[in-house]
């Protein structure tokens, strides 16, 4: 277990101490800007995402914008719930260790569940079933003010049995109002589909359907919608 930075070490020692856990913490994710991990949270199962710091900027700085970033994520995840959109529970944040402890939450991502479309997955009902509840979910947020910032299908979950949507890392999150802001984050959502699940036919209509149905600011968020593909289209002919 070396190698995985603080939190592995703290979990430990904790473990070695306390016993809390069942001594194992496996590696979800490696990313950019965090390390992901599922462990055994005072008899929960859960997952813990750690930020660290990045090497090429000055100490103090750094450890200041981890530190608001994480407060960030933490804050903004509490208001999605608040929202009425499905989040995992928050079980910890830890300033001096810069991580965030939720509950896991067991189910593929939609990423997952879009990619076995067509093969022996998924039939026409569930995906126009997962479509509803992130358009809806997605209105909820906007309309609360809350943009997610990183709307990609590997950042919804699928809750087993249940099939609940679970919107998940709200690291890039923020509170706007703006609906070039809320296009954006529609766009993005967008671009991910037409590139990754093709297969899946016309899913983001489906989305932006119940969006419509949901959001009571849609015409604006639309207007701005057009716009931004525009811009989108225009960017990638020039190249
Ligand atoms: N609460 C959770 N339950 C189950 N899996 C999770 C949970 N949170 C994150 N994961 C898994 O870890 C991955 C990375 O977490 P995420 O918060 O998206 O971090 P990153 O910012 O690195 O993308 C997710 O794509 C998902 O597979
Ligand atoms: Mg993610």
């Amino acid at each position: 277990m070396t190698g995985n930075g603080k939190i592995a070490r703290t979990f430990e020692l904790m473990n070695f101490e306390e016993g809390v856990g069942d001594g194992s913490l496996v590696l979800l994710k490696q990313g950019a800007e965090a390390k992901v991990f599922e462990l055994n949270f005072v008899g929960r199962r859960s997952v813990v995402k750690e930020r660290f710091s990045k090497k090429y900027r000055h100490p103090t700085l750094d450890a200041k914008l981890t530190l608001k970033r994480l407060n960030a994520e933490a804050r903004c995840m509490t208001k999605a719930r608040r929202l009425g959109v499905c989040t995992p529970a928050l079980y910890a944040v830890d300033p001096v260790l810069h991580s965030l402890t939720f509950e896991y939450v067991d189910g593929p991502a939609v990423k997952d569940v879009l990619l076995e479309f067509g093969s022996n997955g998924i039939v026409e009902e569930q995906l126009d079933d997962i479509a509803v509840q992130i358009g809806d979910a997605i209105a909820k947020l906007h309309d609360g003010g809350l943009i997610h910032g990183d709307l990609t299908t590997s950042n919804m979950l699928i809750r087993n049995v249940v099939n609940q949507l679970v919107l998940i890392d709200f690291g890039l999150s923020f509170r706007s109002t703006l609906p070039e802001d809320k296009a954006v984050d529609l766009y993005v959502l967008e671009r991910a589909l037409l590139s990754m699940h093709s297969s899946c036919g016309n899913v983001m209509d489906r989305i932006l359907a119940a969006y419509r149905k949901s959001s009571k600011q849609w015409s604006a968020t639309f207007n701005k919608l057009a716009q931004v593909r525009q811009r989108g289209r225009k960017r990638t002919m020039v190249g």
